[in-house]
């Protein structure tokens, strides 16, 4: 299937895995790329840019297609090394970048100098229009079905993706509750040129993180994520678990008084236990709604394979209609 996101990024199949916090590794990254999408190393994940630099490498002994690097913008107090990263990845001779969080119009000019195309992940129409703005090159459309940050405005794709094709001029991609050759042909339906998926990357095969990340996966339904700090107007979409309702319950207590330091021990560097050593209660780890679709933990290639196959079912169904 050829888009103008499979023709932009030079990938087989219009399917983007999205970075993600401690899953985002050279493994997942190259298994998805191989597979005909494109894989994306999570920078953030990497302590330092040498880290990333090393990642970046790792993933290229694995895989000859293109892969992305996702840089995060996060609202901290001590800023991570940014333009070290921004080095890393472009001496590392990656070709594309998912940013994602604040405005990354510092950081673009760099990019594109370096023939880098950059995918910026926004959650509203608004955000979509201003990356269009500064001179991003696609945008990755965020519902807020999605896992992680759905921002504060709660549209689902539904609305939020046919808006954006009303609005935008440049490429985009669909994110948030895409599993399956359903989601991707609803999403080329809507306007997007293809589909970001994290949740349903995390129950595969290849994803190095603990099997009982992706078993939670595999049992939750669609009712299991909570949204956590929307007082902080930080909100987050996780799997609920022990840590997420003692969460919930110090964010009621608190109500307008609530601040990072009451939930930081639920929050907190909390990653490296969950994905790493399956310690699930630890505390909040993002996950989207679409956990109620995901069902198995397929290779990247099975997932992919049946996606386009599923995909190609749909516009016969389709055609038999007329
Ligand atoms: C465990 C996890 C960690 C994530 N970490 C990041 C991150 O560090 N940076 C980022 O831009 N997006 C992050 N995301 C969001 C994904 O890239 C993607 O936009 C989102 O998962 C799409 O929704 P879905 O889970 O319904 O497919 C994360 C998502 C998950 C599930």
């Amino acid at each position: 299937m050829q888009t103008a996101i499979t023709e932009m990024f030079g990938i087989q199949h219009p399917i983007i895995q999205g970075g993600m916090h401690y899953v985002g590794f050279a493994e997942l990254a190259a298994a998805v790329s191989n597979a005909g999408g494109l894989g994306t190393i999570t920078g953030l994940t990497q302590k330092t840019p040498a880290d990333l630099a090393n990642e970046i490498a790792r993933c290229r002994d694995m895989t000859d297609k293109p892969f992305a690097v996702n840089l995060t913008f996060l609202p901290t107090v001590n800023a991570p090394d940014y333009p070290g990263y921004v080095r890393a990845i472009i001496e590392g001779g990656v070709k594309a970048v998912e940013t994602a969080g604040n405005n990354p119009a510092q950081v673009l000019p760099f990019f594109q100098d370096a023939g880098i195309k950059v995918i910026h992940k926004c959650t509203s129409v608004r955000h979509a229009l201003k990356a269009q703005s500064i001179g991003c090159d696609a945008v990755s459309v965020d519902g807020f079905e999605c896992g992680g940050h759905p921002g504060e405005d709660d549209v689902p794709n539904f609305i939020l993706l046919p808006r954006a094709a009303d609005e935008l001029e440049i490429p985009f991609v669909s994110s948030g509750g895409m599993a399956d050759g359903r989601s991707l042909m609803a999403s080329i339906a809507m306007g997007a040129s293809g589909m970001n998926m994290g949740t349903r990357f995390i129950a595969t095969k290849e994803a190095p993180v603990h099997e009982n990340v992706k078993q939670a996966i595999v049992a939750a339904s669609e009712l299991d994520t909570r949204l956590v700090m929307r007082p902080l107007r930080n909100t987050e979409r996780v799997m609920t678990n022990d840590a997420v309702e003692d969460l919930l319950r110090i964010e009621k207590e608190k109500g307008a008084n609530l601040k990072f330091e009451d939930i930081i021990e639920q929050v907190a560097g909390v990653y490296p236990r969950i994905m790493l050593e399956g310690d699930m209660d630890a505390g909040a780890w993002s996950c989207g709604m679409v956990a109620g679709l995901i069902h198995d933990v397929p290779t990247c290639k099975q997932l992919i394979d049946r996606i386009m196959v599923e995909a190609d079912a749909i516009i016969d169904r389709m055609n038999a209609i007329r």
